[in-house]
C-alpha cells in the first residue's frame, strides 16, 4: 500500500470505515488499519444477521471477525443496528402462524419482548466474548440504536416512518428500543460505573431540510421523555450536486440539543461516466466536507466512509463514491480529505 499520511491522523475526530469480513485480512487490512482507528459493520451486526433458518439467535463467525480485528488493531467499533425496517427477519412481526402481529395488547407485546430480547442477546453475546463493555478487551464504543424511522415526506403529523415496529407500537418502539439498550450494554453487561457505549440515533437525507426538521422533532420528543439517546447520526449517502453547505446546516441543526453526533455512512457519488474531471471534483468536494467537520470536531464521535473502497460500495453503479480505488490507491478524495487540514 502507499505511503500515505493516516486518514485519522489528520483529524481531531475518529476516523471510521464500514467493512464487512473481507476487509479483515490481506493489503485491504493493511491500508484500512493505517487510515482509519474505528469500523462499522456494513451487514454483520443487522438483525437478520444473528439469527439461523430456525430462529435461533447465536454469535455468528462474521460479527466475531470484525470485534477480534478490530481488538487485535486497537480499533473501535460503532455497531450498526440494532432496530430497523429493513434486513431484519420477517418472524419479527409475525404471529406463530406466520400471520402479521396485529395491535391487541397481547400483539404489543410480543413485539415488545421480541426487541427487548433481541437487544439483550446482542449485547450478552458480545459481552460473553470479549468482555464487559468498557473494559479493555471490548472494542464496542457505540451503536445505531434506531435506523431511519424518520419519514421521507411531511405528511404523517409525527414525521415517523410507517414500518411495522411502527404499525404495531407506534413511536413507543424508538424509547423502548433505546432503554433496554442502555440497559443492556451501559449496565447489565458494563463495567459498573460507566457509560461505554454511546447509543446513536441514525437517519439518511439529513441535510436536507424537511427531513433534517422531522429529524430535530423527533430526537427533541426523546430527549424531553428522558430516553438515552446520546447521539445523533447522519449517513450523508450524497453527490457531487449536494452542497457541502446542506451538510453543515444538518451538523448546526443538532448543536444546542445535549447530544453528540456523527457522520456515519459517507459517500459521494459522481454520476457515470466516472471521468478524470468529475474525480477531481470529488477531490474537491471531500476537501470542502472535511474542511466542514474539522469545525465541529469536538462535537463529532466519528466519521465514517460506508466503504473502503469503491467497487465495494452499494453505490458503484452511480460512479465511484469512496476515497480509495479498487487498487488500494488513493483517489483525488483521499487527498482531499487530508488536504482539508
Ligand atoms: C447497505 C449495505 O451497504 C449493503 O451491502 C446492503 O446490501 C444494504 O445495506 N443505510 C444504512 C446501511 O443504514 O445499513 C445500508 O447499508 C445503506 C443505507
Amino acid at each position: 500500500i502507499e505511503d500515505l499520511a493516516p486518514i485519522h491522523e489528520t483529524t481531531d475526530f475518529p476516523m471510521g470505515v464500514a467493512i464487512d469480513s473481507r476487509e479483515t485480512v490481506g493489503a485491504a487490512a493493511q491500508l484500512l488499519t493505517r487510515h482509519f482507528n474505528n469500523i462499522t459493520p456494513e451487514n454483520h451486526m443487522k438483525p437478520e444477521a444473528w439469527y439461523d433458518a430456525e430462529r435461533t439467535f447465536r454469535p455468528h463467525d462474521q460479527a466475531i471477525a470484525l470485534m477480534d480485528f478490530a481488538r487485535a488493531n486497537n480499533l473501535g467499533v460503532y455497531g450498526h443496528v440494532l432496530v430497523w425496517h429493513s434486513q431484519t427477519p420477517a418472524w419479527f412481526f409475525q404471529d406463530e402462524a406466520g400471520a402479521p402481529l396485529s395491535t391487541s395488547a397481547a400483539h404489543q407485546q410480543v413485539l415488545r419482548d421480541r426487541l427487548r430480547t433481541h437487544v439483550f442477546a446482542v449485547a450478552e453475546s458480545l459481552s460473553d466474548r470479549y468482555g464487559p463493555f468498557g473494559s479493555a478487551t471490548n472494542p464496542m464504543r457505540a451503536f445505531d440504536v434506531v435506523n431511519e424511522v424518520v419519514a421521507d415526506s411531511g405528511e404523517f403529523g409525527d414525521g415517523l416512518r410507517r414500518s411495522e415496529w411502527y404499525r404495531i407500537l407506534g413511536e413507543e418502539y424508538i424509547d423502548l428500543a433505546f432503554r433496554y439498550a442502555d440497559e443492556a450494554f451501559n449496565d447489565v453487561h458494563a463495567v459498573a460505573g460507566t457509560d461505554p457505549v454511546t447509543l446513536f440515533i441514525n437517519d439518511y437525507n439529513t441535510e436536507q431540510l424537511g427531513k433534517q426538521g422531522r429529524y430535530k422533532a423527533l430526537v427533541q420528543r426523546l430527549i424531553a421523555r428522558g430516553v438515552p439517546v446520546d447521539g445523533v447520526g447522519h449517513q450523508f449517502h450524497v453527490s457531487l450536486a449536494t452542497p457541502v453547505a446542506n451538510l453543515g446546516t444538518a451538523l448546526a441543526a443538532f448543536e444546542d440539543l445535549p447530544v453528540t453526533q456523527a457522520v456515519t455512512e459517507l459517500d459521494v457519488v459522481t454520476g457515470t461516466p466516472v471521468t478524470r474531471a468529475n474525480l477531481i471534483e470529488q477531490g474537491y468536494y471531500f476537501r470542502d466536507a472535511f474542511r466542514l467537520f474539522r469545525t465541529y470536531a469536538d462535537d463529532l464521535f466519528v466519521v465514517t466512509v460506508w466503504g473502503l473502497t469503491d467497487g465495494r460500495s452499494w453505490r458503484a453503479g452511480n460512479g465511484a463514491p469512496l476515497v480509495f480505488d479498487d487498487n488500494l490507491k488513493a483517489k483525488p478524495a483521499y487527498h482531499g480529505a487530508v488536504d482539508g487540514e
